[in-house]
């Protein structure tokens, strides 16, 4: 199956989508003079050197899981380009591309890096042919989508890995007394009768694992988000799959 050809009828924009552009067009018009900042505070980095260093991690922990020069990596919910930036920086060379569902945040992209591919996409699939890609990684995008969202997602994903290729993505857990404090600003919303700016969602190892089994994966690792120190901590928990 080739990945553009849509059957039935064309979908509405999912509640993620419209939440983001809404985000990112009120920080920019908030900021017009600090684009990048603007851009940068919209998917939750406060300042531009924050946002140089979460991009710095987010390299190391690929490298950590396998990334190498000459891969094909895909980029989902890349924002405006933390590990983009971070990948450029860092000197790696290979084919990335980075998919979103805000124009300005691709925009910001193809300014910062313009030798990488960027795609819109508002439809829960990879843009990117059977068995193409070595990586498709995620930071805090199932962070904010239904559990069936994230299905699809992940099921397109194993398409589009090559035998061998993996998926890495950051989660939030329940478990993880480090995530309570987002688990309780959404309380204090509901509580407060406030609309949050978009869903934040939690997911579990044992719901991870039966999607991965489901859609064809061999294996599902998950770390608490330091890799026992071999990178920069991130401060959600990491999901490894593996496609055999
Ligand atoms: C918290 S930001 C993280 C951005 C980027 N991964 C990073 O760490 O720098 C979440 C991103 O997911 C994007 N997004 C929201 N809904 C999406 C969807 N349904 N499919 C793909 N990306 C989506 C947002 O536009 C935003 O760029």
């Amino acid at each position: 199956m080739k990945f553009w050809k849509r059957r039935g009828p064309v979908p509405e924009l999912g509640h993620s989508i419209r939440d983001y552009q809404a985000l990112v067009r009120l920080k920019l018009k908030a900021m017009p003079h600090e684009r990048a900042l603007a851009l940068a505070q919209s998917i939750g980095a406060p300042t531009l050197e924050d946002f140089m260093a979460q991009g710095d991690g987010h390299v190391a922990v690929l490298r950590h899981h396998g990334l190498e020069n000459g891969m094909a990596i895909y980029d989902l919910g890349c924002g405006c380009g933390r590990t983009a930036q971070a990948l450029q920086r860092s000197g790696w060379q290979g084919h990335y591309t980075g998919a979103d569902v805000v124009p300005e945040l691709l925009a910001e992209i193809a300014r910062t890096c313009p030798d990488y591919r960027t795609v819109l996409n508002y439809e829960r699939t990879i843009s990117a042919n059977d068995e193409s890609l070595d990586i498709v990684f995620h930071w805090s995008l199932f962070t904010h989508l239904f559990p069936g969202e994230s299905y699809l997602y992940l099921l397109d994903a194993y398409r589009a890995l090559k035998p061998g290729g993996k998926m890495i993505f950051s989660f939030l857990e329940l478990e993880d007394r480090a995530h309570d404090h987002v688990w309780q600003a959404g309380l204090r919303k509901l509580r407060n009768g406030e609309r949050p700016e978009q869903l934040d969602a939690f997911l579990h190892r044992d719901w991870i694992t039966r999607f991965a089994r489901d859609a064809g994966f061999s294996t599902a690792r998950f770390t608490n988000g330091d890799d026992d120190a071999h990178h920069p901590p991130f401060w959600q928990s990491l999901a490894i799959l593996a496609k055999g």
